[in-house]
């Protein structure tokens, strides 16, 4: 099934002009993963990796990554820029379409990528395809609609830049097309990320380089943990399969 995009995003043109400061910002959604309690896990699976930021970030802590992205520039890219590191692989494949055995992975996740459809009859394929290749946990990160400032910022700058033109989810939107994908579940709950207290993982704040760094990085969940849901940046939905 192939479902347009609400745009017709130039990733090519977008990962010439902006990989080096993707992978310049911090792994947040690596940060997270890692800081919660999913037991032992050593493979993991990214779709739409983009930087794959997060994907070398995990490889880092010692698991085996599989960085994926339906952008072949990028994924070359990636590949010429980490071609000597272990334990990751950059591969270019389609969400809709995966390559990959039924439970290859411990853990998937996309951070940024549902955000791209309005078609939530996709949407629900593309759960299904990940939920297909991930044997224990399965994310995604989307944009959190109940934050209405940040919604209204989005909404002005993408009358400048197009990559600014994203679907924002509520809760209740991700609780709606997890049960309606019917992919069988554990548990599933949904996380508050991304706050604006992010500043503080930041090597500078206001020019005076911040002491807090390793701190704030140390906690990230508990940092996301105590944002209230209006003032989140992204919502993460964890399910248990
Ligand atoms: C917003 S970016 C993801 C950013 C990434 N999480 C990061 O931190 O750098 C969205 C990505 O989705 C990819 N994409 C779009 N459609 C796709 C598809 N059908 N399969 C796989 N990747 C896709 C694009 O090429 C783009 O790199």
């Amino acid at each position: 099934m192939q479902a347009t995009a609400r745009r017709t995003y130039d990733w090519t043109a977008t990962w010439r002009l902006r990989l080096g400061s993707y992978l310049s910002a911090v792994p947040r959604a690596g940060l997270f993963l890692s800081q919660l309690p999913l037991g032992r896990f050593d493979t993991v699976l990214e779709i739409a990796c983009g930087s794959a930021r997060d994907s070398l970030y995990l490889r880092e802590i010692g698991k085996t990554v599989v960085a994926t992205d339906s952008n072949a520039h990028v994924i070359q890219q990636l590949d010429d820029q980490f071609e000597d590191l272990p334990n990751i692989d950059f591969r270019v494949e389609n969400a809709a379409a995966l390559t990959f055995r039924d439970r290859q992975f411990d853990v998937s996740f996309h951070n940024g990528f549902f955000v791209l459809f309005d078609d939530n009859a996709f949407i629900k394929e593309l759960l299904r395809e990940q939920a297909r290749v991930t044997r224990s946990h399965l994310f995604f990160i989307v944009h959190n609609g109940h934050n209405e400032t940040l919604k209204r910022k989005f909404k002005e700058k993408s009358r400048e830049d197009t990559i600014y033109d994203l679907r924002f989810f509520r809760r209740q939107d991700i609780e709606t097309i997890v049960r309606e994908s019917g992919i069988p579940y554990r548990h599933m709950r949904i996380y508050n990320f991304g706050s604006p207290a992010d500043r503080f993982l930041g090597e500078r704040i206001k020019g005076i380089p911040n002491p807090l760094r390793g701190i704030a990085a140390h906690n990230v969940k508990a940092l996301y943990a105590l944002t209230p849901l209006t003032a989140a940046e992204r919502l993460v939905c964890h399910i248990e399969l």
